[in-house]
């Protein structure tokens, strides 16, 4: 199976974890376009989705699934979306489809987060696939800087504004041996909008795809 098929696998499966008569989260990315085309099949036994990016809401509108808007929703059982690189413990690098503060908002409502994903993956320690923050655009240097002083090299992401509209900066050659810390302390940097670790926000289950079928991870 090659790892779009993988991804199909993974989509497909985490229907099973979707509550009847629920509003369901709703993540971004290529895994979580198979999950929506999937969802579509159930769709008359949801109460509609929460999403996080124009890009899923679009998706979602075209199979007729109602987008709910955030702010009307108190709390969700389950969010599902894709990584791009999860641990052992559960914990994420999120955000190279730049869609990392919805997620995270979305996310945060949730009651489970469950991660699909390809078994490329998964890993033991964060930070190979470079770390995505969205900065306030005024900000992106010192960030840069602070990023630098501990052993990050970071980049702005060419041509990519988010959703709300600020750059992304990525960060290369961080080793996360403590996400949490590692979070708490970046979400303290001035201008810093939404750092991709997802920690506080990390995955209760993950449905990995392989080549031997669906495993999860919990
Ligand atoms: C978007 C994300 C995605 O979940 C992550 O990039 C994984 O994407 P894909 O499913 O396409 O591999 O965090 O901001």
């Amino acid at each position: 199976m090659n790892q779009d098929q993988l991804k199909a696998l993974v989509g497909q499966a985490a229907v099973q974890h979707v509550v009847p008569g629920s509003v369901v989260g709703v993540g971004t990315g290529s895994t979580v376009n198979h999950f929506i085309d999937a969802l579509a099949a159930i769709k008359d036994r949801i109460a509609g989705a929460v999403s996080s990016s124009e890009r899923s809401t679009e998706r979602l509108k075209a199979h007729g699934i109602p987008v709910l808007d955030t702010s009307t929703v108190q709390g969700i059982p389950v969010y599902v979306d894709g990584a791009d690189e999860i641990d052992h413990q559960g914990f994420m690098i999120k955000g190279g489809g730049a869609a990392l503060t919805r997620e995270k908002i979305v996310a945060d409502l949730a009651e489970r987060f469950i991660c699909i994903a390809d078994e490329s993956k998964l890993v033991d320690v964060l930070g190979n696939f470079p770390l995505p923050v969205e900065v306030i655009g005024m900000a992106a240097a010192q960030v840069a800087r602070r990023f630098k002083a501990l052993g990050g090299e970071a980049s702005i992401r060419p041509g990519v504004l988010t959703d709300n509209g600020n750059p992304i900066l990525d960060v290369r050659g961080l080793r996360i041996t403590d996400p949490l810390a590692m979070e708490t302390e970046v979400n303290q940097w001035p201008g810093v909008v939404t750092v991709g670790i997802f920690a506080r926000h990390k995955a209760q289950v993950c449905l990995l795809g392989t080549a031997e079928g669906v495993k999860t991870l919990s």
